[in-house]
């Protein structure tokens, strides 16, 4: 049975004393909260504050990026070392924003995932499709590439522990969710693709995010559908009102 996962992605947000006051409101809506995982990824210089005021939570640390080598003369990189060391479980990797702002490769996302898993931290694996590739068809194409291409070189067992996140680029921060109907096609088509890559063991073991303008009114239709194991949260997570209304709705689907 995959446990939901609601997880925040602060992005480039909040400055020291607003982190801090984010993470101890993310840890009270979390409070007491066993069904559904929840999870923060702030930015890296905020990452040690949170972790402290997130002690004692249960509230997962995430980290929004991170670099494949371990140490060395890798300017302004961190590597997944230093994320466990300050508390990390988790570390997003191949987000939309990395993929098209920053023109990160499926190659440097394989690496990154790679080093998280070795080094002993979750990775959240971001694929999906741009507005224009939805239109002209291509969005299982890109969706297959982005999952095959991310998870080369990884076993079945080390796949199983891997989190997918699933955000058509077209609907982070937009607005304008993907419908629960067209989020479970693609969901449904991953777990496929997990399966032919691995078996259906790993695929049915995988939990897959949604993201993509996710707020306390579209949750529950989206986490219900049988694919959808969770979400990956951007502005709804900056406030703990809206992110805990998310959570609650995630526990409402568990029943
Ligand atoms: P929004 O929830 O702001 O659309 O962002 C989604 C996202 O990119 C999470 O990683």
């Amino acid at each position: 049975m995959r446990k939901i996962f609601v997880c925040g992605n602060w992005k480039m947000n909040t400055d020291r004393a607003a982190a801090v006051e984010l993470a101890v409101g993310t840890g009270a809506v979390a409070e007491g909260i066993e069904k559904v995982e929840v999870g923060a990824c702030p930015p890296f210089v905020y990452l040690l504050p949170v972790a402290e005021a997130l002690a004692g939570s249960n509230v997962a640390l995430g980290a929004q990026n991170m670099y494949f080598e371990a140490k060395g003369a890798f300017t302004g990189e961190i590597s997944a070392g230093m994320l466990l060391d300050v508390g990390c479980r988790y570390a997003i990797v191949g987000h939309s924003e990395r993929r098209h702002v920053i023109g990160e490769s499926d190659e440097l996302i394989n690496r990154k995932l790679r080093a998280a898993i070795a080094a002993g931290l979750g990775p959240i694996l971001c694929v999906g499709e741009l507005l224009k590739e939805r239109e002209a068809g291509e969005t299982e194409a890109v969706v297959s590439r982005h999952v095959t291409e991310g998870l080369k070189g990884v076993s079945a067992e080390d796949a199983a522990c891997v989190v997918v996140a699933y955000e058509p680029v077209w609907a982070i921060g937009t607005g304008k969710t993907a419908t629960p109907d067209q989020a479970e096609d693609v969901h449904k088509f991953i777990r496929g693709v997990l399966a032919g890559l691995y078996d259906d063991k790993t695929a049915a073991a995988v939990r897959i995010q949604y993201g993509g303008s996710v707020k306390p009114e579209n949750a529950y239709e989206l986490m219900s559908r049988p694919d959808i194991d969770g979400a990956l949260v951007g502005g709804a997570s900056l406030k703990a009102d809206s992110f805990g209304e998310i959570i609650r709705e995630a526990v409402r689907v568990c029943g």
